[in-house]
């Protein structure tokens, strides 16, 4: 084979890493993982001691369920009862890609992935190392359970770095035996979540708004999804918390009109003021700022990154620039909103 071209030396690096990835998932360990929407902190989904060990590392209550990951070539019928048409027409568009439907549950499948619950939530992800991850696995049949590789209620991490950051002690005690690499995840939200499980008699419902949004499902269905009533707890979705993807410091939304002045008042009580933004701003008051884009997608794709970089900045709080309330932005608005959550009183407090 002298003088024959070989793989580069990263591919054949990735390659071994993911033979080594899927060997640790087959033994029931855990890898990190990088997906097209967050990373992913994956486990044998038929395993239930390692689906028990990944709500040990997260410390997430155990009643809360997991996403299933599947590779395009997986038999859906194996992990849920039926398929409901709707679900194979959103399929046929949106999948591989950010969408994750909840479907009734065959009975061979643990029920440790869905936290007791009759239902299941599966995804394909697009991004090509989950992909190669999924096929390396018990032949490309097996399912990978995987939240967001983030403790329980912080921001999920959209680089393997954040990954390592945030599961410091589990990879030094071996509780997770792996991060694979991969680039900044494009969609950089969680994907969105559509109910179809009890489509009979309840319709579809969005469980988790995402990069696909509303108006893109009723396009493809034929109906609109109804929004999840409030008080009705089952199915349980974790991301769906009213406090979640939180940073250690406060945030707070504001109006683009009272940006300016509400960062002078601060300055004046001697606060700290750590801003996200996506319009122009001029302020020499201010301890740490992020512009983003002004468009939803390219928003998100930086959004939790920004979110961590001004949370190490330890500012006394975190303004951000309430976005549009349009339904291409009803993925960054939810996440923001939770991260916000419980910050009403934050700003009266510290102008006192
Ligand atoms: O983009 C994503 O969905 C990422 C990547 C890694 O794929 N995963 C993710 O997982 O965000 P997690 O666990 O952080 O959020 C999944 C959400 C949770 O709110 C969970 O409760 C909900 O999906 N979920 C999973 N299975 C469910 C089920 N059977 N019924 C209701 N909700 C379910
Ligand atoms: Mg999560």
């Amino acid at each position: 084979m002298v003088g024959k071209k070989t793989c580069p030396p990263y591919n054949m690096a990735l390659s071994s890493q993911l033979t080594q990835a899927a060997q640790i998932l087959a033994a029931g360990g855990l890898v990190a993982f990088p997906t097209e929407t967050v990373y992913g902190l994956g486990a044998d989904a038929e395993h239930p001691s390692a689906v028990a060990d990944i709500y040990k590392a997260k410390g997430r209550p155990v009643n809360h369920p997991v996403i299933v990951h599947l590779s395009p070539e997986a038999d859906l019928s194996y992990w849920v009862k039926e398929i409901p048409e709707e679900a194979k027409k959103l399929i046929a568009a949106f999948w591989p890609g950010p969408l994750t439907l909840i479907l009734k549950r065959a009975d061979r499948i643990p029920d440790a992935v869905s936290g007791g619950q009759h239902t299941i939530g599966v995804r394909c992800p697009s991004h090509p190392t989950a992909q190669a991850l999924l096929r390396a696995f018990k032949n490309g049949q097996g399912g990978i359970a995987a939240p967001s590789a983030n403790k329980f209620g912080r921001i999920s991490p959209t680089t393997a770095q954040h990954v390592r950051d945030e599961f410091a002690a589990e990879l030094q005690s071996g509780l997770i035996k792996m991060v694979l690499e991969g680039e900044q995840s494009e969609v950089g939200i969680e994907s969105t979540i559509l109910d179809l499980s009890r489509f009979k008699t309840h319709g579809a419902v969005l469980l988790r708004p995402g990069q696909i949004c509303i108006d893109q499902l009723a396009a493809v269905s034929g109906t609109i999804p109804a929004m999840p009533n409030e008080g009705d707890s089952t199915p349980r979705a974790s991301g769906t918390l009213e406090a979640h993807y939180a940073p250690n410091t406060s945030v707070v939304i504001l109006p683009t009109e009272q940006l300016t002045s509400t960062i002078e008042q601060l300055h004046n009580a001697n606060k700290k003021v750590a801003l996200l933004h996506y319009s122009a701003l001029q302020s020499n008051h201010l301890l740490a700022e992020i512009r983003l884009s002004e468009h939803a997608a390219k928003y998100a794709h930086g959004l939790y990154a920004s979110l961590r970089q001004l949370d190490a900045a330890n500012a006394d709080v975190i303004l951000v620039q309430a976005v549009l309330d349009v339904t291409e932005w009803q993925g960054v608005r939810d996440r923001l909103q939770r991260a916000a959550h419980g910050s009403l009183g934050v700003l009266v407090g510290l102008l006192k």
